[in-house]
């Protein structure tokens, strides 16, 4: 690639219409006055192969990748780093020199990013987290905790099975607790979060009762639309620290970017502030 050429990236998905990578990376892009176009790629699953194996003849320096190809996209990329492979899903690709792509899966940095910003001196190996969810989110929030220390992380599930594969899949401190005692358990846990789709805008609320945390505890809701959750709103009244959501995604972001740009982005309000706006009810 010579110096004047612009640097193409975007993001890999199907619908990719409410993906809000482009309005995120094309904020950082002007910010930075960078040579570069970050747009949404539309690929259906039955040409997710042949789209991504031609990445680089296509001239992109890389991708995100979002649902539903997380997975097909590990099992496509030439190489992928431990997270990704432990994760079971790659959200950012690079393509090499060579045209070879490279894999990585952002989003447990992303989650640990944003509970660093919201809950500023959290200290991991304190105590129990509990985690609501096991699907693709729960994955990354979970191995991220392991890594940052957290010695007792419960995880409950409506669907328990999931929760027990997710357990038995990712090595660490990890126990499953039946949907219907997630309450009982918050007693002592320092951190709770939710990576269910319960809250979010068009989906059934979310029913927890969270009289039983600490005073100290920290609750992180990783839906962000709406912003301000049931989860989060009851947490707040009770005077809890409380982390949301849309930090996950802008920080998720700031590797891929990086390295298809060579600018280390920084998460600011008026990123938030502009992402945000593109949230849709
Ligand atoms: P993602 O990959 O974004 O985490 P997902 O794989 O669809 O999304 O997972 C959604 C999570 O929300 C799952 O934990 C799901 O529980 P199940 O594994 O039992 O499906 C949870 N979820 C969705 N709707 C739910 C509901 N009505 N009650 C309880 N949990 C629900």
């Amino acid at each position: 690639m010579t110096k004047n050429e612009t640097i193409k990236a975007g993001v890999i998905g199907w619908p990719v219409g409410h993906s809000l990578s482009p309005r995120l990376h094309g904020f950082w892009l002007q910010a930075y006055s960078i040579n570069g176009i970050y747009e949404p790629i539309a690929v259906k699953p039955e040409d997710f192969r042949d789209q991504f194996r031609g990445l680089a003849d296509a001239g992109y320096a890389g991708v995100n990748v979002t649902v539903p190809h997380k997975e097909a996209a590990l099992a496509n990329v030439d190489e992928a780093d431990d997270n990704a492979l432990r994760i079971g899903a790659v959200n950012t690709v690079v393509v090499r020199d060579d045209g070879s792509l490279h894999g990585s899966n952002t989003d447990g940095f992303g989650f640990i990013e944003n509970l660093k910003d919201g809950a500023p001196g959290f200290d991991f190996t304190n105590g129990p987290a509990v985690i609501l969810g096991a699907g693709g989110a729960a994955r990354a929030v979970v191995t991220a905790l392991i890594d940052a220390g957290v010695p007792d992380i419960r995880l409950t599930n409506r669907t328990m099975s999931r929760a027990e594969t997710l357990a038995d899949q990712i090595a660490g401190p990890v126990t499953v607790v039946p949907w219907e005692k997630r309450d009982a358990t918050l007693n002592d846990a320092q951190l709770l979060v939710n990576t269910t789709t319960l809250g979010m805008n068009n989906q059934p609320p979310l029913e927890i009762d969270i009289t039983g945390l600490p005073d100290n505890a920290v609750i992180n809701d990783i839906v962000y639309a709406p912003l301000e959750t049931d989860l989060i709103k009851t947490a707040r009244a009770r005077g809890l620290t409380t982390v949301d959501g849309i930090g996950m995604l802008l920080h998720q972001a700031r590797p891929g970017f990086a390295q298809w740009f060579g600018v280390q982005p920084d998460v600011s309000q008026a990123l938030r502030d502009h992402v945000l706006a593109g949230v849709k009810g």
